[in-house]
């Protein structure tokens, strides 16, 4: 790695505030290399200076981080501080409000989906709130070590619930409320869980959606399996849905079963708010967060208590380089990665304040991120590059409209940056004083892998610049083989950092062929990468058959499983297609059975189909009707030729292993143009 000097505008370097660099943890690139030497090689003494923090009932007896990472010596696996015994929930919560007299201090300013509904949660309200939702759900059966789905709109209720679980050992599994309930029910039965917290319902702009209904229909689904587990379901009233004297302000209908749900209203209110947390081994699991997998069937990314503890902490503090008086918003839903790290453990475990928003981006108007980062101060701002995306095309009038001075640092997630997002960011919502940190990173990884430090790294748009502390990047060509200096190919890393998933719940073999096989030695992230000749990190994306829409990643298999699903459908491909907001979206070919009749009915069928399978995320733009499809003379389909065709890009290069070059021709003549 070097300081870069070049100044061409291609590649024209953001240089980091002079103002930031007062009081910052890591003030300039120097002290970046050094920390990051440190943390390589005296990965036990830089770690173990990051526990030291924490609160352990038992002190790690073993070394920091044990593991192995080829597959060809025995199967994968990492330990952090084997042998310690600590607490999530008393590390976020207890620790801040006893020993750091921070329980005065804001965790939370919730804003509801309307501007109308507010609410600010301390320290010691949360505390309070957690301690009664882990007693409700011991009352209700839950022990160490069961499995919790929690369905839940962007309340407190779903922090609380959370906490709740990491205070009593329970592991929880979130699953993002805009999915389906099938998605729901396979998510359920894959982790047994025993229990579902939801809540009735939930505003999405002026869409109201029944939550409970969708938890009834998992349920219902999930009876028809070999093994229904979920004997109790815990229901929170939104009190965004309802006006500010507690009238219902909608006629949600909500099924209910007398023998297995309850009201959290009536049962919080008799629980004790005392709740001695249950001490857990460092190793013990934390959560559960399902993410996509190439095989259409998704993955259960396993986190363990205290490496995601310190992993989540560290990065929280240096990446948006926290202080007492900050106040952080992340954008992001609970329900993915970036909302468990980077909404909840994160700025928890720095006894951070933050936003937390229930609404959209354009409701009730397109300045609504503007409106509260000027009512709140916000001083750190989290989000998407589909969701800037999105904003850049209402132009600069709704950013200036507001008073965004107290932002300092930006961030971004999810998905590649284009460099014309970034620029508008950094200009219009910046005003170019602030750095924006373009955190590459996965479910699997915890926390941030791939980042730039905001005082410390000077920035090129859409480069993830360098490795956080502990993280070893290279670059693998097809045979494996590393490449030095500039090079693109395979992004994996060399050794774990206390925050990588674990194992995939209940199926060790998946994790190690997913991650480890390809390329015994590393872990593999599936993301193409390149490295410039100033050693910064380019994520190029995919290198899979995932898809990336709007930063969330689903596969091709999965989008395809729901196609066919259809009766009509004899076969399904999908590619993705570049969009100017959501990054890619879905562009489906689907042949047809015999005598079968492609039309505008039918395309909505499908449409709706993988609504209801997957969910609205996962809508394709694009369906288009392929008589046949391009086959290797195996069978094999050429995804290549269908993503060419999908872009109109006419020079398909060689095509000599297809079965049927016609096909081609044919599939061009019918391509779509406008979005279905
Ligand atoms: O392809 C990369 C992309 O998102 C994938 C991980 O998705 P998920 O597990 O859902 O987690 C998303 C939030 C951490 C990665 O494999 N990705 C994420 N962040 C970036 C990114 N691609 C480029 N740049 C990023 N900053």
């Amino acid at each position: 790695m070097v300081v870069p000097g070049s100044h061409h505008r291609e590649d024209k370097i953001y240089h980091p505030p002079e103002d930031l660099k007062k009081d910052a943890h890591v003030p300039d690139f120097y002290s970046y290399l050094a920390l990051y030497k440190k943390s390589v090689d005296e990965p036990e003494v830089f770690w173990r200076e990051v526990a030291a923090e924490f609160y352990w009932k038992k002190p790690a007896t073993g070394p920091i981080l044990q593991y192995n990472f080829d597959v060809t010596k025995g199967n994968i696996y990492v330990k952090c501080m084997e042998g310690a015994k600590t607490n999530m929930c008393y590390n976020v919560l207890d620790r801040n409000v006893k020993d750091r007299n921070l329980g005065e201090k804001v965790a939370y300013y919730w804003e509801g989906n309307s501007p109308d509904h507010s609410m600010a949660i301390t320290y010691s309200q949360l505390l309070s709130q957690v301690c009664r939702c882990a007693n409700v759900l011991k009352q209700m059966g839950v022990k160490k070590g069961d499995r919790v789905a929690i369905y839940m709109p962007m309340i407190p209720e779903l922090v609380y619930t959370m906490l709740a679980c990491a205070r009593i050992g329970a592991v929880h599994s979130i699953v993002f409320a805009g999915y389906s309930s099938e998605s729901l029910c396979e998510r359920i039965l894959d982790a047994q869980c025993c229990i579902v917290v939801t809540a009735d319902g939930v505003y999405r702009g002026q869409k109201l959606i029944n939550l409970k209904q969708i938890v009834e229909e998992a349920l219902e689904k999930s009876r028809d399996k070999v093994s229904p587990t979920v004997t109790r379901c815990l229901v929170v009233k939104n009190h965004s849905l309802r006006t500010k004297s507690g009238e219902a302000s909608n006629k949600l209908q909500i099924p209910w079963d007398a023998e297995r749900d309850v009201w959290w209203d009536e049962v919080m209110a008799d629980v004790s708010d005392d709740c001695e947390p249950e001490w857990l081994d460092a190793e013990d699991p934390l959560f559960i967060l399902y993410t996509s997998g190439s095989t259409g069937k998704p993955k259960g990314v396993l986190h363990t208590v205290a490496g995601y503890m310190l992993y989540t902490s560290l990065t929280f503090k240096y990446v948006f380089d926290h202080h007492h008086d900050d106040v952080y918003w992340c954008t992001a839903d609970i329900g993915w990665i970036t909302g468990h790290s980077y909404i909840t453990y994160g700025p928890l475990a720095n006894g951070a304040t933050g936003v937390l928003f229930e609404g959209l981006p354009v409701y009730p108007h397109v300045g609504r991120f503007w409106e509260i980062i000027e009512k709140y101060k916000v001083t750190k701002f989290y989000t998407a590059p589909t969701a800037i995306r999105l904003l850049m095309k209402y132009g600069k009038e709704p950013v200036q409209k507001y008073n965004l001075s107290s932002l300092r640092i930006l961030g971004t997630v999810g998905e590649p940056i284009n460099p014309e997002a970034w620029l508008w960011y950094y200009e219009v919502v910046g005003q170019s004083r602030c750095p924006v940190v373009d955190t590459f990173w996965q479910t699997e990884t915890g926390g941030h892998v791939l980042t730039p430090l905001p005082a410390a790294t000077p920035l090129k748009p859409g480069s993830a610049t360098f490795p956080f502390f502990g993280v070893e990047p290279t670059i693998l060509n097809e045979h494996g083989e590393e490449l030095e200096g500039e090079a693109e190919g395979y992004l994996v890393f060399r050794r774990p950092w206390p925050g990588i998933m674990r194992t995939v719940y209940g199926n060790q073999e998946r994790f190690e062929n997913q991650y480890f096989k390809k390329f015994p030695g590393f872990y593999v992230t599936g993301d193409g990468c390149r490295r410039d000749k100033d050693g910064y990190y380019w994520i190029t994306g995919r290198i899979d058959d995932m898809l990336n829409v709007s930063g969330h990643l689903m596969s091709t298999a999965e989008v395809e499983a729901a196609l066919t699903k259809h009766a009509a459908v004899a076969e399904a491909a999908v590619v993705s297609r570049p969009h100017v907001v959501k990054g890619e979206c879905l562009y489906c070919f689907v042949t047809l059975k015999d005598s079968r009749e492609f039309n505008h009915k039918l395309v909505e069928e499908l449409k709706g189909l993988v609504r209801e399978r997957i969910g609205p995320i996962a809508t394709p733009d694009f369906i288009q009707n392929a008589p046949g499809l391009p086959k290797t003379r195996s069978g094999k389909i050429m995804r290549r030729v269908l993503r060419q065709i999908a872009r109109n890009e006419k020079d398909l290069g060689d095509l000599s292993t297809l079965a049927d070059p016609k096909v081609v021709e044919v599939l061009f003549s019918q391509r779509c143009e406008a979005a279905a």
